[in-house]
């Protein structure tokens, strides 16, 4: 089994695909995280972001190691751990414009299938999160989840996040406002699929949203 969870920066995306991961036995699978570590690894090369193709081939070249495992998610790109490095403010600021390079996002889908295919084949199934999984990279997921939540929503659950210390302001104002319009040349991937559910987790907790896909994945 596929469960495709789509949605924007903040929606809660990531904790919800985690947790239904865990909750129904699957494997999990970050695709924001590979376009971050593609991020990393240009600028660690230190290429011109804008160099299309340099981006396109580095993105080819690096060695990406992905544990797709719901509870020890962890990323190596080109042998170095780069779970934390990631999620750095100035990845963030950043990652966007790698995923509008197109050469990147096809090397990209092509390793996700890879992946999401090994999975299938060798345990249960996966959960697979990010932007374009139910309308591009797995459009065959026998669940596909649009996860959405208001703009103020989604800027409480970071500021949440602030006061225990695990963003900082300048993380907050980037990750809500600027990636989304940033990401707006993304968006075209993330309108919804055919048979995608909606489920809008403005009002919801962590836990009643876990519920909600974990139910539907039954049915
Ligand atoms: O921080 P947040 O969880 O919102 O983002 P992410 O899932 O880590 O993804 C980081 C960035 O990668 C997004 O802002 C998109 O630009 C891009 N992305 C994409 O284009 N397609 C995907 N399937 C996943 C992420």
């Amino acid at each position: 089994m596929i469960i495709a969870v789509d949605g924007p920066s903040g929606s809660g995306k990531s904790s919800t695909a985690r947790g239904v991961a865990t909750r129904l036995g699957l494997r999990y699978l970050d695709t924001g995280a590979m376009y971050r570590a593609v991020t990393w690894s240009a600028l660690e090369h230190g290429l011109d972001l804008d160099d299309t193709e340099a981006v396109a081939e580095r993105a080819r070249q690096v060695e990406l190691s992905i544990s797709t495992d719901a509870q020890h998610a962890r990323f190596t790109a080109d042998g170095t751990d780069v779970t934390e490095a990631i999620r750095d403010p100035r990845i963030s600021a950043s990652v966007s414009k790698i995923a509008t390079n197109l050469a990147v996002r096809e090397e990209l889908i092509r390793r996700q299938r890879a992946i999401i295919d090994e999975a299938v084949d060798d345990t249960g199934g996966i959960v697979v999160e990010g932007r374009d999984i139910a309308t591009v990279v797995a459009t065959h997921a026998e669940l596909k989840v649009l996860l959405t939540a208001d703009q103020d929503a989604r800027m409480e659950r970071r500021k949440a996040e602030l006061a225990e210390g695990a963003v900082t302001a300048e993380q907050l104002r980037d990750q809500i406002v600027r990636r989304d319009a940033d990401d707006a040349t993304v968006s075209e991937f993330q309108v919804a699929s055919d048979g995608a559910v909606t489920v809008d987790s403005t009002h919801l907790s962590l836990e009643e949203v876990i519920d909600v896909i974990s139910r539907l994945a039954k049915e």
